[in-house]
């Protein structure tokens, strides 16, 4: 049993049926307020015990993270019963190692016949998931040539090619058309990330201010961030976004770990 922190923003939203039920349960609409609280069960893989080495506090999981990504060569990882190759220069959604990509998986059990966008796909696997739930098109993307290809190579091997293009584009800048579901795992830590995508918090601002035409009428983009991340600029970001409908936490590897729902508001 884990502990899932939900909270909801002051409107309430109207949910498009794309969350799993045990996040559907619509409470007090509550501004973010601290006793605001749910906790849930949840699926069993996400319970899985880390290994033994895993760490406890965020200092610790930086160091830990920045350890084994020093040293993984290119190798194999089986994501929610789906393997994937993941090149060495290229993130890894290893749920051992990060929390985020498989949190994003369990919240959409149930694709099927939705279109998706997948900014910053990485090595592919939110994509490559998201078709194998039945979605009906799937867009991936990203600025890094080897996550590019890496996310070609996977989506070839799985032989989804005529489900998922794969499109270089900073953010949205080559993509058009709305979509049902937008995953956004993106780069978190300023002083990993900086050097290759310019400053995180700029890159969030661009994101909150271009999703909303991109989404369908009942639309909704789940954006990831985590406390080791510039909580301040990302609270100012997101939670004034009006379109943000609610945030779930969740807590691992001593980190916290945000889905952000964002989406239209019904009138
Ligand atoms: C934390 S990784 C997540 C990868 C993948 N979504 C996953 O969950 O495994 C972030 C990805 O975003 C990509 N990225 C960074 N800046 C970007 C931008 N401006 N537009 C598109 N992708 C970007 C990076 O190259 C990287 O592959």
């Amino acid at each position: 049993m884990s502990h899932i922190i939900l909270r909801q923003a002051e409107r309430t939203p109207s949910h498009p049926a794309l969350l799993a039920d045990s996040l559907r349960h619509p409470g007090k609409p509550g501004c973010f307020a601290p006793n605001f609280k749910l906790e849930t069960s949840y699926p069993e893989s996400l319970s899985e015990s880390s290994p033994a080495c895993a760490p406890t506090t965020q200092a610790e999981y930086i160091r830990w993270w920045c350890a084994v990504n020093e040293r993984r060569q290119d190798q194999e990882v089986t994501f929610d019963g789906i393997t994937v190759n993941v090149r060495k220069n290229v993130f890894c959604p290893d749920p051992n190692m990060t929390h985020l990509p498989i949190l994003m998986t369990h919240l959409t059990p149930n694709l099927v016949g939705k279109k998706v966008l997948d900014i910053g796909t990485g090595c592919g696997v939110l994509a490559i998931q998201a078709a194998s739930k039945g979605a009906s098109k799937v867009v991936a993307t990203d600025i890094d040539h080897a996550a590019l290809a890496n996310a070609r190579e996977n989506v070839e091997s799985h032989g989804l090619s005529n489900v998922i293009d794969v499109v270089e584009s900073d953010l949205f800048e080559n993509v058009s058309g709305q979509y049902d579901l937008i995953f956004a795992n993106l780069p978190i830590l300023d002083s990993f990330w900086s050097d290759r995508t310019g400053p995180v918090a700029t890159m969030y601002q661009r994101f909150i201010e271009n999703v909303g035409r991109h989404l369908t009428e009942n639309g909704v983009a789940l954006l990831g961030f985590a406390s080791f991340g510039d909580m301040n600029a990302a609270e100012e970001l997101i939670l004034c976004s009006p379109l943000l409908k609610q945030e779930l936490s969740e807590r691992k590897f001593g980190v916290d770990w945000f889905v952000f729902e964002l989406g239209h508001h019904q009138k």
